[in-house]
């Protein structure tokens, strides 16, 4: 089965057989069936580079349900659309999800990466997530500190714990977000772009105000998936130590750089946008591949482009960097197979 719309990079990889996963119940029988055959997880493959044809089992997130409980807690199966449970959520009365609106995913795949935009993580509101367990074929539920969370990363992104791509241990079925009432929610517009939308307005905006300029933000600045295959930031920010930082700035001093509160202070990120930016990639085409004219992080599909084609892309860009800089960008999607 060809995978083209199975995929936010829109490539056509094919594979051995896809499946539905619409219940948990679902998953104990594909389990047995399966046993110790090659399987792989696809939610709606907005985080994953298919580079060559998929010799597995993909079985495709999509147990459906959401309710939000008293005392605010959101309880949302994976297969669920993230920025359609966001929007819902907010029409229910909640704030708390506002800055992570219109990212593309399900909800399931929202907290393996730790998905996060404009000063908040889903690790943030997380309160627990439940995973089917491929091993002991039962279900587990881990609480937030379980999860291992880091900036784009969780233990499900660590083959040590989740194993090769072709066999992973856990598949998430449901998570658990925590969220205020909108008239005590506290919104958080202390990133830069956001800052700039809402300055010289005398009172705090409310969360769908948020959620509004959240939107208008990414869709002046990232290319929509529905026209134009991409997987969003093709690299993380990277994280170098302050001593790197310091002498990068003596040479760079415009070169965007964040503090960490979480990682040390001997560490800082840098924009990885701004540095692929300076070795002249924003805009640059190769064959049907190449990076999208408004923002440097974002690798493009333009029609026929192939998984192989994007990860030469994403190599020559990282070798530039590297020899100009010293820095090396790790990739931030997932590579399969
Ligand atoms: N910049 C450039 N050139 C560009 C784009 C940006 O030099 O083409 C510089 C600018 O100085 C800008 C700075 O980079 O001020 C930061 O840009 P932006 O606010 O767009 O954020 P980012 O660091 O590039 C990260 C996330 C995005 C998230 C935004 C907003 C990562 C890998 N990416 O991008 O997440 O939406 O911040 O919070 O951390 C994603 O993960 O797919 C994603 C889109």
């Amino acid at each position: 089965m060809n995978l083209t719309a199975h995929n936010t990079l829109r490539i056509a990889a094919r594979a051995d057989q896809v499946l539905q996963i619409d219940s948990e119940a679902a998953l104990a029988e594909i389990s047995q069936q399966l046993g110790q055959q090659p399987r792989c997880i696809l939610g709606s493959g907005s985080n994953v580079v298919l580079h060559a044809p998929i010799p597995a089992t993909v079985l495709l997130s999509q147990i459906k349900g959401r309710h939000i409980r008293p005392q605010g807690v959101l309880v949302a199966g994976a297969g669920e659309n993230w920025h359609e449970v966001v929007m819902w959520s907010l029409a229910q009365g909640y704030g708390g999800l506002e800055n992570l609106a219109l990212i593309p995913g399900t909800v399931g795949a929202a907290p393996v990466q730790n998905i996060g935009a404009y000063g908040v993580e889903i690790s943030e509101r997380l309160i627990n997530l439940t995973a089917w367990d491929f091993q002991s074929r039962q279900l587990h539920t881990f609480s937030k500190a379980e999860c291992g969370f880091a900036y784009r990363h969780s233990i499900f992104k660590d083959p040590a714990l989740q194993g090769p791509w072709n066999q992973p241990r856990f598949f998430i079925t449901q998570v658990q977000l925590q969220l205020a009432p909108i008239a005590k929610a506290e919104v958080n517009i202390g990133y830069g772009d956001l800052k700039a939308a809402f300055a010289g307005h005398s009172n705090p905006p409310s969360p769908m105000e948020v959620a509004d300029a959240v939107m208008a933000i990414r869709r002046r600045k990232l290319p929509d998936p529905a026209e134009i295959g991409n997987v969003g930031s093709f690299f993380k920010n990277p994280i170098i130590s302050n001593v790197q930082a310091k002498n990068l700035r003596l040479l760079h001093p415009d070169l965007p750089q964040y503090p960490l509160t979480d990682h040390g202070s001997d560490q800082c990120k840098i924009s990885a946008a701004w540095l692929i930016e300076r070795c002249g990639f924003k805009g640059a085409r190769r064959g049907d591949v190449g990076v999208h004219q408004g923002h440097a992080l974002v690798l493009v599909n333009h029609g026929d482009g192939t998984g192989r084609e994007i990860l030469a892309l994403a190599h020559e860009i990282q070798q530039a960097v590297v020899a100009r800089f010293g820095v090396f960008l790790e990739p931030e999607p997932v590579f399969m197979p």
